[in-house]
């Protein structure tokens, strides 16, 4: 009985520990992310890149054919550059990641 008991129960308990069954699957904090990124993106960058980022409006790059490098594309949200303003005091440097990473989704 004592035996069956641990047989059970010890695989239960390191299946709480390790999150069984959930692998690969993103975490919900990535997913939150993404969808919070989608959202400032859509709120603060697509009145000048457009919804799909291809929209170069007032002189806004083509953000689907954009080649730079992601530490580029960070630096340019927090500081702008030329006509565009920096995101700097609006987002965390998290969030500014975040939109890096959406920017970059955008290419094709
Ligand atoms: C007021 C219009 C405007 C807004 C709002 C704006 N941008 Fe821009 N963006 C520009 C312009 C103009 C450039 C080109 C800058 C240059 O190279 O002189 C640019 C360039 C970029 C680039 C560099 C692309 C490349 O390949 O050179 C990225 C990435 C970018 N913007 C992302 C964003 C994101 C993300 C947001 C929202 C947080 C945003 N932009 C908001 C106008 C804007």
């Amino acid at each position: 009985m004592n035996k069956n008991l641990f047989s059970t129960v010890i695989p239960g308990i390191f299946c709480i520990l390790y999150a069984c069954g959930n692998g690969s699957a993103p975490s919900n904090s990535e997913k939150a992310g993404a969808s919070a990124a989608a959202v400032n993106y859509t709120n603060e960058c697509s009145s000048c890149h457009g919804r799909s980022g291809n929209l170069m409006m007032g002189g806004a790059k083509d953000l689907t054919r954009s080649v730079l490098s992601k530490d580029e594309v960070v630096a340019i949200i927090s500081g702008g550059k030329g006509m565009m303003p920096g995101f700097k005091d609006k987002f965390s440097a998290q969030q500014i990641d975040e939109l890096a990473v959406y920017a970059e989704s955008l290419r094709k």
